[in-house]
C-alpha cells in the first residue's frame, strides 16, 4: 500500500505544527513500528532542530530536491535517533523556491514529484508547513491526502482554520485532487479559560467529528522540543505524552 499523506498545515505561526508533525511521526515510527518520512517545508528548520538535527551543518536539503533533479530523495534524507523515523530537513534555502520554480508550469507539483519514490518505501509521509500560504504550501496539500490543521485557542485562531478550508478547497478543485480532506483539527496551546473555552466550543461546531482533544500548555513539551528531544525520548510517562499520543491516535483513526 502507499504510503499515508499526512500535511501539519496552518498559516498563523505558532500553533504546534511542528510539534505534532514531529511528535505523531515519532509516534507512528517508534510506537507503532511504521515506516516514516518527516518532510519539513519551512525556512525555520524547526522540524530537524526537534529532532537534535542541526539544519545548518547539512549541505542539501528539501530545497536541493525541489531544484535540482540531480539531486536524489536518498540524498538528502537523514536517519534521526528514533527507530523507523526519517528526516528531510529544509533551511533557509526554501525561502528562495517559490521564486525559483515560479515559470515552471508543474511547480505546484515538484514536492509530489520528488516523493514518488517514497511512496513504496514509507508506510507514512508527514510534512511540517511553513507559517503562510503560496508556493511552498500549495506543494505540500498537492503532495498529501490528509490535512490536520493545529489551531490555537486563541482569539483570532478562527480565522486562520477558516482560511485553511477554502484553501484545501481550492487546491482540490484547481489540481483535481480528490482524495485531498482535513481529517482534524486540533485545538492548541489549549488553557482553561472562558475565551479558550469559546473557541473550542466554536470548533467543534464547524467541525462536529472531525475536533482532536484539546492539546494543553505543557511546560514538558516545550522543554523537549528545546532539548531537541521527542516527547518519547525526553519524558515518556509525561502528561505531555499522554496528549501527543491521544492526538497521534486521532490522526491516524481520521484518516483510514
Ligand atoms: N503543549 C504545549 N505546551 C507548551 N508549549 C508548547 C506546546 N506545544 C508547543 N509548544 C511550544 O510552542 C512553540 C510553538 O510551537 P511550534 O513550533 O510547534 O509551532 P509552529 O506552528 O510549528 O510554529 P511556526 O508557525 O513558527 O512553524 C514552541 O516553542 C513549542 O515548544
Ligand atoms: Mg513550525
Amino acid at each position: 500500500m502507499a504510503a499515508r499523506r499526512i500535511a501539519f498545515i496552518n498559516e498563523k505561526g505558532g500553533t504546534c505544527k511542528t510539534t505534532l508533525a514531529v511528535n505523531v511521526a515519532a509516534f507512528f515510527a517508534d510506537k507503532k513500528r511504521k515506516r516514516v518520512l518527516l518532510v519539513d517545508l519551512d525556512t525555520q528548520g524547526h522540524a530537524a532542530k526537534s529532532l537534535g538535527v542541526d539544519p545548518r551543518s547539512i549541505s542539501k536539503n528539501v530545497f536541493h530536491l525541489l531544484t535540482d533533479p540531480n539531486v536524489s530523495l536518498e540524498a538528502v534524507t537523514l536517519p534521526t535517533a528514533t527507530p523507523n523515523l526519517a528526516l528531510v530537513p529544509s533551511w533557509k534555502d526554501m525561502a528562495e523556491f517559490p521564486s525559483l520554480a515560479g515559470a515552471d508550469p508543474q511547480r505546484a507539483r515538484r514536492l509530489a514529484t520528488r516523493l514518488e519514490p517514497a511512496l513504496e518505501r514509507y508506510d507514512f509521509i508527514i510534512f511540517d508547513a511553513p507559517p503562510s500560504l503560496g508556493l511552498t504550501t500549495t506543494n505540500i496539500l498537492v503532495a498529501a491526502e490528509e490535512v490536520v490543521v493545529p489551531v490555537a485557542t486563541t482569539y483570532l485562531a478562527l480565522d486562520g482554520c477558516a482560511e485553511m478550508v477554502d484553501t484545501v478547497a481550492d487546491v482540490k478543485a484547481t489540481y483535481q485532487h480528490e482524495r485531498l480532506r482535513i481529517t482534524q483539527v486540533v485545538p492548541t496551546l489549549y488553557r482553561k479559560t472562558q475565551l479558550a473555552d469559546e473557541v473550542l466550543a466554536k470548533l467543534k461546531e464547524y467541525f462536529p467529528k472531525r475536533t482532536a482533544e484539546p492539546f494543553a500548555l505543557s511546560v514538558t513539551v516545550d522543554e523537549a522540543q528545546s532539548h531537541g528531544k521527542t516527547i518519547w525520548e525526553y519524558a515518556p510517562w509525561s502528561r505531555g505524552a499522554t496528549m501527543l499520543q491521544s492526538i497521534a491516535e486521532a490522526v491516524d483513526r481520521a484518516g483510514k
